[in-house]
């Protein structure tokens, strides 16, 4: 049934887990521009995996193909043995994949704890739903279950003393924190994190691998775009290198970071 995706995966595929993400020729075209190219890749049960790449070419396109934001031209994305692709997004996260994405998207009024709590309405924004959360005769019963949940969430990802603060206050790597304690909260077995580290000190980068492994540690599989090495070599079990919307490179960090093609595409056009 797993089908692989490439040469090269073959071989690793026996000493890797069950597929939980399978990505098989995804192809998605802006105009005449075509973002996302032929694109097959798996994510194995328990793994962190990186997708790197320069600039524009293509792996935040991938993220929105796989969670529904974007319409796919071609190909299919399977989770869990499951085609998703034509879902919408709620769905998709229902079934257990959440995200956060490369621009912070919280609300700078609200508490930690609302923010959170947001992740309870698969909302990215915008008061009516957390009123709906909080309000509704509906959720009031839930309120108390979702309640301690968050509060669980908040001091698994370390933000419990910050609970009641608004979330503008917090100092800008705790919000990056907080946005993926908001996708935690709906219970993920693939976490997909768009540029996490992006603005991030070394401290505060230090700090986001951590709580990656400790993610990960709870059994989360992760899918993780990023552009600091460092952080992909400490974490990744296995890289793909896209450019121009194709993949170019798949492998273990250190074999990828030797590849002519990689160091062409990526590292050499100044890419760190
Ligand atoms: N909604 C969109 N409409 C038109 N072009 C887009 C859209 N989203 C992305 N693109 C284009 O697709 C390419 C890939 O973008 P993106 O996936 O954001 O790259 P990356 O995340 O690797 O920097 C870029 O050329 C970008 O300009
Ligand atoms: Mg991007």
């Amino acid at each position: 049934m797993w089908r692989t995706g490439g040469w090269n995966v073959m071989t690793e595929q026996k000493k890797r887990g069950k597929a939980i993400l399978q990505v098989q020729d995804l192809t998605k075209r802006f105009g005449g521009l075509v973002a996302v190219n032929n694109l097959t890749l798996d994510v194995c049960e328990g793994e962190i995996c990186a997708l790197i790449g320069p600039n524009g070419s293509g792996k935040t396109t991938v993220l929105n193909l796989i969670t529904g934001i974007y319409e796919i031209d071609g190909g299919s994305v399977t989770f869990e043995n499951a085609q998703i692709q034509g879902e919408p997004p709620h769905s998709i996260c229902w079934r257990g994949v959440a995200r956060t994405f490369q621009n912070i998207r919280i609300l700078g009024g609200q508490t930690v704890f609302e923010n959170a709590l947001l992740g309870k309405g698969y909302g990215n924004g915008g008061s009516g739903v957390l009123q709906t959360v909080l309000d509704t005769v509906k959720f009031r019963k839930e309120r108390e279950t979702f309640t301690a949940e968050v509060d669980e969430i908040l001091e698994f990802v370390g933000l419990s003393d910050l609970r009641n603060e608004r979330a503008r206050n917090l100092p800008y790597g705790k919000q990056r924190i907080l946005e993926i304690g908001r996708a935690l909260i709906t219970k993920p077995r693939l976490l997909l994190l768009d540029e996490p580290a992006a603005g991030l000190n070394s401290k505060e980068i230090y700090d986001l691998m951590e709580l990656i492994e400790k993610i990960n540690d709870r059994g989360i599989t992760v899918l993780l775009i990023e552009h600091r090495m460092e952080l992909v070599g400490k974490l990744a079990n296995l890289v793909f290198v896209l450019n121009h919307g194709s993949k170019i490179a798949e492998g273990s960090f250190d074999v990828i970071k030797e590849d002519p093609a990689v160091i062409e595409a990526y590292l050499g056009k100044g890419g760190n």
